[in-house]
C-alpha cells in the first residue's frame, strides 16, 4: 500500500467518524487537506462520494472557506492580510510588490515551487499592520521596501541546489570583496 492509499484509508476513517455530525463536511476537508497537502478534483470526489453529497456542493465548500487550498502550494506560503487595518496601511501596494518581485498572481504557485502568494482576512494581530504570514510565522509593520528582503530571507533558508553558491555564500562573498572604506574600516594612516 502506498503512502496515497494510507492517507485515503485514514480519511475514510474521518468520514465513518465525522460525516454524519453538525459541520462534519467541513471537518472532513480540514483532514483530507492535512493528509493530502490541499483538496485536488480526486480527494474533492472521493468526499462527495463517501459522504453521498453532490460533488458541487463540496466543492462550493472547499472553494469557499480561504483556509481550503485546492492546489498544490509552494513550500512556503505567503498570505497577505487584506483586512481592514491592514488595508489601509498599504497592504495592496506590499501585495503588488510581492506579485512583481515572484513574477505570479494572487493564487499562484513561482515555477520553482518555492512560494505561494496568497491573501488572508484579519487574522487578529492588527496592532502588528500591515502584516502577513509566511507558512504559521507572523511578519509585522511591513512596508513596501522591506520586501524584497522577505524574500531574499526565505530564499536562503531554501538554497536552490543546483547553484554551485549559495545565496548567502555569494552575499559573503561581496561583502569580502568590498572596499575597506565601503565597510566603515578607518581609512590607513598618511
Ligand atoms: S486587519 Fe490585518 S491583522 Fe487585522
Amino acid at each position: 500500500m502506498n503512502a496515497e492509499e494510507r492517507n485515503y484509508l485514514v480519511l475514510d476513517k474521518i468520514i465513518e467518524r465525522y460525516g454524519e455530525r453538525p459541520g462534519g463536511l467541513v471537518r472532513v476537508l480540514y483532514k483530507a487537506q492535512e493528509l493530502f497537502g490541499y483538496l485536488s478534483p480526486d480527494v474533492q470526489t472521493h468526499v462527495a462520494e463517501k459522504m453521498c453529497l453532490p460533488v458541487g456542493h463540496v466543492h462550493g465548500v472547499a472553494t469557499f472557506y480561504s483556509q481550503f487550498v485546492t492546489a498544490p502550494q509552494g513550500k512556503n506560503v505567503i498570505r497577505v492580510c487584506m483586512g481592514t487595518a491592514c488595508y489601509v496601511k498599504n497592504a495592496g501596494d506590499i501585495l503588488d510588490r510581492f506579485r512583481e518581485l515572484l513574477g505570479v498572481e494572487t493564487d499562484a504557485t513561482t515555477a520553482d515551487g518555492r512560494f505561494t502568494l496568497s491573501t488572508t482576512r484579519c487574522i487578529g494581530a492588527c496592532s502588528l499592520a500591515p502584516l502577513l504570514t509566511v507558512n504559521e510565522k507572523v511578519h509585522g509593520h511591513l512596508s513596501v521596501e522591506g520586501v524584497a528582503r522577505l524574500v531574499e530571507l526565505y530564499r536562503e533558508d531554501d538554497p536552490d541546489p543546483d547553484e554551485e553558491v549559495s545565496p548567502v555564500e555569494r552575499r559573503r562573498e561581496r561583502e569580502r570583496q568590498r572596499p575597506a572604506s565601503d565597510q566603515g574600516a578607518a581609512p590607513p594612516p598618511h
